[in-house]
């Protein structure tokens, strides 16, 4: 799922914004949530046009559970994706707040998700989180 190879059942890139959280929204399906039974999806589209896709996995003892921004990053990590070399991610709902410090990291051009009345929403990672906690140089 996570190369344009093998995804062809999901919209690839180029990508808007919109589509990239259509992406996700239909990545979302593969979510493994039997707690919470909230799936979301998220989508990484790197600058050279690579899309990762990615799920929240949940777990029986409820703190080990992944949002899935995380594995969406965690993805395109694997694959030697580096800090800003992340031009957009699109995600089903809006990202939590340690998610919004991964999006931080990886210092994401634009962050695109779905809110809950169904609009779409678009930010950069830095206005996600102002103030940002950073490592002291
Ligand atoms: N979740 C995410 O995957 N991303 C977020 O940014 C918010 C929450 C997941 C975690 C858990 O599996 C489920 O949504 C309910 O909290």
């Amino acid at each position: 799922m996570n190369s344009p190879e093998n995804a062809a059942h999901l919209p690839g890139p180029p990508l808007s914004g919109e589509e990239l959280v259509a992406r996700a929204q239909a990545a979302a399906a593969a979510a493994y949530a039997p707690y919470s039974k909230y799936l979301v999806g998220a989508s990484v589209l790197t600058n050279d046009g690579r899309v990762f896709d990615g799920v929240n996995v949940e777990n029986a003892a409820y703190p080990l559970g992944v949002c899935a921004e995380k594995t969406a990053m965690a993805a395109a990590a694997t694959a030697g994706v580096r800090p800003g070399e992340v031009a957009a991610v699109g995600i089903t709902a809006s990202p939590c707040g340690g998610c919004r410090q991964w999006l931080y990291e990886w210092k994401v051009g634009r962050v695109w998700f779905r809110r809950a009345d169904g609009t779409i929403a678009e930010y950069s990672s830095a206005e996600l989180l102002p103030d940002t906690w950073d490592l002291p140089e």
